[in-house]
């Protein structure tokens, strides 16, 4: 898959742009607050639907205007894609491939994939279960359609089951037999439940095996890797344990048990990584993990993703670097970084660069 082509207006800081991509490597640079992160989130806006920074549309679009527009021009298969975006600040986002406008902005999942690579990655190991939750869900998303609906699913009967819970604690409710109504939804909730765990227990086996191989040659250490699936409950007594938690949640209005409650572990040769591992054995899993997303989409496509690096390689000693260099070679990649600094000169293949400056990127 290849991004030929970026338009924007009234797009954060950009009033209007318009970007032509090398196939292989473009690099972005200028100063810091100057736009260059804003043109990888278009990117990934175009191709996922969400920012990589949770942004809301409305603190998208460009301060003092009402909307904003993304076109994003891409080639895969040797068919020709245009998606088109329209963001609005009270409104759902609009979206268009060839010129064809979908009803749901999650049918764009799947036609591009991106590999976002950021500093903030490291979040996925440090951070508290909702963060790894939003990363499965934001990987498997983009490549098994069959998952999205499923966890579209799962949110809406949670969403129901507990505005139900709500209702039923109001002293003013006059509905029908709790049991009966409750369970209405506890049917609903544990059958998309239970997809929702096998199809997450799958992928973090799979993305296990690849990262094991990663992470050993990028550390060329003894350490090993292992990625484990933490359900809140198992398959077998999903029905058990959903039953025994109703009266608490009735006390507390909310639904207590189920793969919203999930985690990842990351265990680095025994030891619990988000807890006892060194910022730098944090680092290189967090890449080990971000290159094996690369490998996963590969597998699952036949085909490469995008990647994005934003401000990825200062973070990174040179052994890392080159690690991360080779593995990505070939692959179409744009990268932001604040200067033309030596290292990106000479271990890069350059071939296309941008000058990013206040809200303009030209280029050199
Ligand atoms: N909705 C918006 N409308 C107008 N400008 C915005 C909006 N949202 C963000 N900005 C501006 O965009 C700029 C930040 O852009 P961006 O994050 O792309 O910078 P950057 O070049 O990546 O900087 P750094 O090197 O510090 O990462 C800031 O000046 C910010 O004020
Ligand atoms: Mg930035």
């Amino acid at each position: 898959m290849i991004i030929k082509a970026l338009e924007l207006k009234d797009y954060r800081n950009y009033e209007s742009l318009d970007l032509k991509f090398d196939e292989k490597t473009n690099i972005f640079y200028g100063n810091n607050a100057q736009g260059k992160t804003n043109i990888l989130e278009a990117v990934y806006i175009a191709c996922t639907t969400k920012s990589h920074r949770r942004s809301k549309d409305r603190e998208i679009v460009k301060f003092g205007t009402d909307e904003a527009h993304i076109r994003l021009f891409l080639k895969k298969r040797d068919i020709d894609y245009r998606i088109d975006m329209h963001l609005r600040k009270n409104k759902k986002k609009a979206v268009a491939i060839n010129g064809i406008p979908i009803k749901k902005a999650s049918e764009l999942l799947g036609i591009a994939n991106v590999v976002f690579f950021s500093p903030e990655d490291l979040n996925i190991i440090k951070n508290g279960p909702s963060e790894r939750r939003r990363f499965i869900d934001m990987e498997l998303c983009q490549l098994d359609k069959i998952y999205l609906s499923d966890l579209v699913n799962y949110n809406k009967c949670l969403e129901q089951r507990n505005k139900l819970l709500k209702d039923i604690s109001s002293k003013f409710y006059k509905g029908g037999s709790i049991k009966d109504t409750l369970e209405i939804w506890d049917e609903q909730l544990i059958n998309y439940g239970k997809r929702i765990i096998n199809h997450r227990k799958n992928f973090i086996s799979k993305l296990d095996s690849i990262m094991k191989d990663i992470h050993s040659s990028l550390t060329g250490s003894d350490e090993k890797i292992e990625l484990i699936y933490e359900s809140d409950v198992d398959i077998d007594n999903y029905h058990e344990k959903f039953a025994d938690s109703r009266n608490q949640d009735l006390k507390y209005c909310s639904t207590s048990v189920g793969p919203h409650r999930d985690d990842i572990k990351f265990v680095l040769s025994g030891i619990d990584l988000r807890k006892f591992g060194s910022q730098g054995q944090q680092r290189t899993v967090a890449l080990a993990l971000k290159l094996s997303e690369i490998e996963m989409v590969r597998n699952a496509t036949n085909d490469d993703p995008v990647l994005l690096l934003d401000d990825v390689l200062s973070e990174l000693d040179s052994n890392r670097q080159n690690f991360l260099l080779k593995s990505i070679g070939g692959i179409q990649t744009m990268v932001t970084c604040t200067g033309l600094d030596e290292f990106i000169k000479n271990r890069f293949e350059i071939d296309r660069v941008f000058n990013v400056c206040q809200g303009k990127a030209c280029m050199d």
